[in-house]
């Protein structure tokens, strides 16, 4: 048989225990909800797509982006972008942005073949991960930067070329800032043209990925009306 002391130091023990293991717990529950909002993703989420995890992950923690995309991710095919940064004939001191980035192919092949300095633009957090982790698969951080941003807002004031794989109305939407690049800079776009802007020139592609005939459209700043 207990006596009154004895239960109510027992009582106060338990009620202790149980203080530590809430305090306990939620401290691990802080620290796991700061490293899920604060840090970036760990390697081993490294995937060219992303994975199931991964869409989840940005699902739990509301990365996604507060204003949706305008257009969904996909892919220009390599040879195509291989294509297109012939095309652009990239030489030391040029800048090239690539606006909506997706897994920043762009921006990966032109800093890894022709070195220059690049940026890749995207609104969509899942797609800056996947960009970020292509810049470091590939060793170019240094000459590539990854930015989350509207394209519809950013200052890419600085670009002597742009490459596009967007819609053509956004290509339209774009045009009035595209026009005042600086004289020279050259704009490609895959896919779609962007009415009232005559292309330089219009290139074929068959690219073995897609099995199907794709345009690239060239224009050079100031471009012809059409
Ligand atoms: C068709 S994908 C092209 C991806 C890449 N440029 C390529 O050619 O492989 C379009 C990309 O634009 C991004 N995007 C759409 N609207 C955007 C916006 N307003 N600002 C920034 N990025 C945007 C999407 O998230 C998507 O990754």
């Amino acid at each position: 048989m207990l006596d009154g002391t004895t239960k109510s130091s027992l009582a106060r023990r338990r009620l202790s225990g149980r203080l530590r293991m809430t305090a306990l717990v939620g401290v691990l529950f802080g620290a796991a909800l700061a490293y899920v909002c604060h840090f970036p993703l760990p390697d081993f989420f490294a995937e060219a797509e992303p994975t199931y995890l991964e869409r989840l992950f940005f699902k739990l923690t509301k990365t996604s982006p507060a204003r949706g995309p305008d257009v969904i991710f996909v892919p220009t095919p390599q040879a195509a972008v291989n294509r297109m940064l012939e095309l652009a004939e990239l030489k030391p001191g040029d800048v090239l942005y690539d606006l909506g980035c997706g897994d920043g192919r762009f921006v990966v092949t032109a800093a890894k073949k022709y070195g220059v300095r690049a940026a890749g633009v995207d609104i969509d957090p899942m797609r800056i991960a996947q960009s970020q982790r292509n810049v470091k698969t590939n060793g170019v951080a240094h000459l590539v930067t990854i930015l989350k941003a509207d394209i519809f807002q950013l200052d890419f004031s600085d670009a002597t070329v742009v490459t596009l794989y967007l819609l053509p109305e956004l290509n339209v939407r774009l045009m009035p800032r595209l026009a005042q690049l600086k004289p020279g800079t050259r704009i490609l776009s895959f896919d779609f043209d962007m009415r009232g802007a005559k292309p330089r020139a219009v290139e074929e592609i068959r690219p073995a990925e897609t099995q199907r005939t794709h345009r690239i459209y060239q224009w050079t700043v100031p471009w012809e009306p059409e």
